[in-house]
């Protein structure tokens, strides 16, 4: 008790403060999120991701080479083809923009970590994640046939060269398709990062812009998870992905979640875990730091080391590269 006890000596000397000090953040722990589409020299930005862009296979080449450099543990790539289609096409074509990108990105750096988002939302011309019917008496994405496509999109990639498969649609069995097809053609070692606990969120807004992936009509509120669900059933979705063989399972988003990733670290000790520090989460620190109200650099840190200290050992962030620079600085 006080006046015996005082934490401020664990504060008053930064050396002090330095050696308490349990959270530490490592550009080897970020994934860089890309975004690629077909072309020549193409750098677009992305009006609501600032610092971000739409890139074209020779500059994704650049800057993998500069995730490297930096230290950075991994891209994952984002496909946005030319054409979009009911099933979406493009993302099962071994000619398609991500295999194109995959095989750019292991051919510029071939230590650099690709991973690649296994979903139709970015090929589809409806915008969602899956094959579309109304088999529920609504229209939605049609579970069942969709793992198909789904399993032929990770074929896709790994003939391309990935190092890592993430299926992020949160339709039921996803896992377990990829990992029957991976090991049907020999990719037995490749691993599989899952979405496994994604929720429907608004903090999605700015990457549907950035992959030009909104839905064009409803939501996906009938695939992934409503915010105000029991936080059990996120424990059973992981669980789930993990019977069915995913390697590495996420939470998304990160910040609004951290509760989830908390109980996920003390669920299931051993299994690395993943979160999504999203698109909506940047772009709001980016927003307000663009009107001086608040210091970006400073509130990236502190939000990527609450997230880590909540469990997550590996962070998807669009301030990968920044917060590479910022800690090796530091
Ligand atoms: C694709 C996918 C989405 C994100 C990652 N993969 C969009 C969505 O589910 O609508 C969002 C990432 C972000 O907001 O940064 N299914």
């Amino acid at each position: 008790m006080f006046p015996t006890t005082r934490l401020r000596r664990l504060r008053y000397h930064p050396a002090v403060r330095e050696l308490a000090r349990e959270t530490r953040l490592s550009a080897a722990n970020f994934i860089l999120p890309l975004f690629v589409r077909p072309g020549e020299g193409v750098r677009e930005p992305i009006a609501a991701m600032p610092g971000h862009a739409q890139i074209s296979p020779d500059v994704l080449a650049d800057e993998v080479r500069e995730a490297a450099a930096l230290g950075i543990g991994g891209v994952i790539l984002f496909g946005i083809p030319a054409e979009k289609d009911a099933r979406g096409s493009d993302a099962m074509s071994d000619g398609g923009i991500i295999a194109q990108a995959v095989r750019a990105a292991k051919q510029a750096a071939p230590d650099v970590l690709v991973v690649t988002d296994v979903c139709c939302c970015e090929y589809t011309d409806h915008g969602h994640c899956g094959e579309i019917g109304r088999s529920t008496g609504r229209m939605d994405v049609e579970n069942d046939p969709t793992l198909e496509l789904l399993a032929r999109q990770a074929l896709v990639h790994a003939r391309a060269g990935a190092d890592v498969v993430a299926p992020s649609g949160m339709i039921d069995g996803m896992v377990g398709a990829i990992r029957r097809a991976l090991d049907a053609a020999g990719f037995l070692h490749l691993p599989i990062l899952s979405y496994a606990a994604k929720y429907a969120s608004a903090f999605y807004g700015p990457f549907r812009e950035a992959a030009e992936s909104a839905p064009q009509f409803g939501d996906r509120r009938g695939y992934q998870m409503d915010p105000a669900a029991a936080a059990g059933q996120a424990m059973r979705e992981i669980e789930l992905d993990l019977a069915e063989g995913a390697d590495i399972v996420m939470v998304k988003p990160a910040l609004p979640y951290l509760d989830i990733i908390r109980l996920a670290w003390e669920r299931f000790p051993g299994v690395p875990l993943a979160a999504y520090n999203v698109s909506g989460e940047y772009s709001m620190v980016k927003a307000a730091a663009e009107r001086g109200w608040i210091d970006e650099k400073l509130v990236a840190l502190e939000s990527l080391t609450a997230i880590r200290r909540a469990g997550a050992g590996i962070i998807l962030t669009y301030w990968a590269k920044d917060a590479a620079r910022w800690l090796e600085k530091e």
